[in-house]
């Protein structure tokens, strides 16, 4: 089978190279494009291969449509908002995703951007610690799960808000969190709220000005999740309106420039999506997609398929 492995932003080079070892030991073929400018090159690639493993690479109907030998896509990390579910399903198409394998990465770029803000961009003026912060996970998947240990490690006081942890709030507990029961809640007793929910129809938007003017005036958000998540008129308008709220995000917003303009070192956004980009998650997220495909021929194993 021929294994297409379509990565604007590459991997790790150790982690192709693991990938390339699954694959061959296999008897499968590898066929590399990595760092492409343009779609049609994502197009011709895709024609003839039998499985794809993507990043945030877009796999539309236009790509499912061109690629006529497809049998799985594998997209090595957690969201597959850029993969086109519904034609992917009615082409027969699987398509997994590889959970958990890149959250560490994630969950300590948080911090990296946390510290970020709260010592000024390291410009030598007085800043302020997260030692006694209340901090406010909004959604508990497997990266929401590690931030909060890693801020029980600074101090903090961690809680956290997803519609199944308030459904059972206990299984809070054995993380050390306080769940609470929606996301007003949240806002209202958190000062600072990172973002792990996935883009899907209920969450697009959903960080908008009345939830954020629940946090206090110096309140911050870190957006390592989607762009699409916050409303980013409503991220303006309350940042006009409290000279002392932040923002940072691992995926520039639309209106990048106008941020950067008017909040100076208040906004930060990363000029890359860079949470998963880590040798150590490359690696996890990228040998899991490759065995997860080798399992998936080999024994019809779908067990990380989410278009069933
Ligand atoms: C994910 O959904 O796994 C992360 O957003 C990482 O995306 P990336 O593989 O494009 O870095």
């Amino acid at each position: 089978m021929k294994i297409l492995v379509a990565t604007e932003k590459p991997f790790a080079k150790d982690a192709i190279k693991g990938m390339k070892g699954i694959i061959e030991n296999n008897e499968h073929e590898m066929v590399l494009l990595e760092k492409y400018s343009n779609k049609k090159e994502l197009l011709g690639a895709a024609k003839s291969a039998n499985a794809i493993i993507i990043r945030s690479d877009i796999v539309d109907k236009e790509v499912l449509d061109a690629a006529k030998e497809l049998k799985i896509v594998v997209r090595a990390g957690a969201g597959y908002d850029n993969v086109d579910l519904d034609t992917a399903t009615a082409k027969g198409v699987v398509v997994m995703n590889t959970p958990g394998q890149n959250s560490n990465a994630v969950a300590e770029l948080v911090f990296g951007f946390l510290l970020h803000l709260t010592r000024n961009g390291f410009d030598g003026t007085s800043g302020t610690e997260l030692k006694g912060k209340k901090l406010g996970l909004h959604a508990f998947g497997h990266i929401g799960k590690i931030v909060a240990h890693i801020a029980q490690g600074f101090g903090m006081e961690v809680y956290a808000y997803s519609p199944s942890l308030s459904r059972n709030p206990e299984r809070g507990k054995e993380h050390g969190v306080i769940a609470v029961k929606n996301p007003e809640e949240l806002y209202d007793k958190s000062e600072i709220v990172s973002l792990h929910m996935p883009a899907i129809d209920a969450t697009k938007q959903s960080i908008n000005y009345e939830l954020m003017s629940r946090l206090p005036e110096n309140g911050i958000v870190i957006n390592t999740a989607r762009k699409e998540v916050v409303n980013e008129a409503d991220m303006v308008r309350i940042m006009n309106e409290r000279p002392k709220f932040k923002y940072a995000t691992d995926i520039k917003p639309g209106n990048h420039d106008e941020m950067t303009d008017k909040f100076g070192k208040r906004y930060f956004a990363s000029a890359k999506k860079c949470g998963a980009q880590t040798a150590e998650a490359n690696m996890n997220a990228g040998l899991a997609a490759a065995q997860q495909i080798i399992d998936y021929f080999e024994n019809g194993n779908e067990e990380f398929r989410v278009n069933k």
